[in-house]
């Protein structure tokens, strides 16, 4: 498929602008609100910003998208979520390994259908584009076809997407396990096909230690020395009886981490799901190499797995995203995944500002994707993929939000009510994709 690009627009509206990461700044002068603001943008990217009656005076040719007093944001950045789990998200009453054992595998067994795939990659790409979602770092199955339905989905959509084929050669039923060199042959393939097409980046995807043999860790490993500017995505330190598992699964290792960094599987370009129930080792590590932490709140509360420490990992220089982990995610909303991350760091004793909150879900996940410089923000030469925000979008939220004496408040009620309603328009590589 050839891309065509899009004719170029004028956007007009409140533009959210980040001159900083609002955690190690006045969330408030971090994150600014131009209320007369504007882009411009051409070929799929914007190519400048500005004050609105100045920027149109400038270009009179350009036809103008005016969104009034809605706000414009960078479109939302899902760290981690697993597509495959679609079909069966708001599955009751288990914990991570019963969850695992009773909904999910079964769900993902259903994947060695190359037709299941494609329909459950585009049902999944046609809810999250409704929720505001314009870039995702998923999982697929171990099927290769599993990989091919989610990349094929998102290059006709022309999104930019990550997402790499999950290996598991043990503790998976028959039917969704591989094998060491079968989880590499076929990575390496997937890799060669899709990394670096269009929009599209593979991530190496080994789902977790207890479901990787030291082979299979090992072999993950060399793939990835062998092309290191991929991403490598993998799950951490979720629930503390997975963490006991771990220790008995490999008895040699120091802690959760080592058993991915004696493998070669930890380093900057690292994603580590969860994170949650960290050892100071661990933290000096993750630390020391830039790798990125994914904070998935509502998957956290949902299955039971802890309160993710956002305070003291931003303090000590962790880079951080956020994420629905959608199906263990109860949500494919990154408003309400915002939300669910407010409500854990207030049971820690820390209020997230409402910039702090749109930062990760925007340029603080784009950063952890190493894509920082061309998603997540509304400036010029980044690609132009924004969400327009009706901050009154039901009765209860406009209520609210009309008693807000500054933009922060007014945008907080959306944070903390906000779904799928409060989306207005959504525009992918610099078109209005709904
Ligand atoms: N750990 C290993 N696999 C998974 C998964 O699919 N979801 C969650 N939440 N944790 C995991
Ligand atoms: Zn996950």
């Amino acid at each position: 498929m050839t891309t065509t690009q899009a004719a170029p627009a004028i956007v007009t509206g409140q533009v959210l602008h980040f001159t900083a990461n609002p955690f190690h700044a006045d969330p408030a002068t971090a994150a600014h609100v131009d209320s007369d603001g504007a882009l411009l943008i051409e070929g799929g990217r914007i190519t400048a910003t500005g004050n609105a009656p100045t920027l149109r005076a400038a270009h009179p040719q350009v036809p103008v998208y005016d969104y009034g007093p809605k706000l414009i944001v960078p479109g939302f950045v899902d760290a981690h979520a697993h597509y495959p789990q679609t079909a069966m998200i708001a599955s009751w009453g288990k914990r991570l390994i019963d969850w695992l054992n009773l909904y999910t595998f079964p769900e993902e067994m259903r994947f060695a259908h190359p037709a299941y795939a494609t329909e459950i990659a585009a049902r999944y790409f046609d809810l999250t584009r409704a929720h505001g979602t314009t870039t995702i770092c998923s999982f697929c199955t171990i099927h290769p076809a599993s990989v091919d339905a989610f990349f094929t989905q998102a290059r006709a959509r022309r999104q930019r997407v990550v997402a790499g084929k999950t290996c598991m050669d043990r503790n998976a039923p028959e039917g969704l396990r591989d094998t060491a060199q079968s989880g590499y042959d076929d990575s390496k393939a997937l890799l060669d096909k899709w990394h670096g097409v269009d929009r599209l980046s593979y991530a190496i995807t080994p789902r977790f230690s207890p479901t990787s043999t030291p082979d299979q860790m090992a072999a993950m490993g060399a793939l990835w020395a062998e092309h290191p500017d991929c991403l490598m995505q993998t799950h951490l330190s979720e629930q503390t009886d997975e963490i006991a598992w771990v220790r008995d699964l490999f008895p040699e290792a120091r802690d959760y981490l080592d058993t991915y960094e004696s493998f070669g599987l930890l380093g900057g370009r690292g994603l580590y799901g969860h994170a949650i129930h960290l050892e100071p080792r661990e933290r000096d590590r993750l630390r020391e190499v830039g790798a990125g932490l994914v904070h998935c709140p509502t998957s956290n509360t949902f299955i039971g797995s802890g309160l993710f420490d956002m305070d003291g990992l931003m303090r000590e220089g962790q880079r951080i995203g956020l994420a629905t982990d959608t199906g263990g995610g109860s949500s494919f909303s990154m408003l309400r995944t915002m939300a669910a991350a407010y409500e854990i760091a207030q049971l820690r004793g820390r209020a997230l500002h409402p910039a702090e909150l749109m930062w990760l879900a925007t340029a603080g996940s784009a950063e952890t994707l190493h894509m920082g410089d061309k998603i997540g923000q509304l400036e010029q030469g980044f690609e132009a993929d924004f969400v327009v925000l009706d901050l009154a979008s039901t009765p209860a939220i406009a209520q609210r939000s009309a008693e807000a004496k500054d933009i922060w408040e007014a945008v907080f009620p959306t944070i903390m009510m906000g779904d799928d309603r409060a989306i207005h328009a959504v525009w992918i590589d610099g078109s209005a994709a709904n």
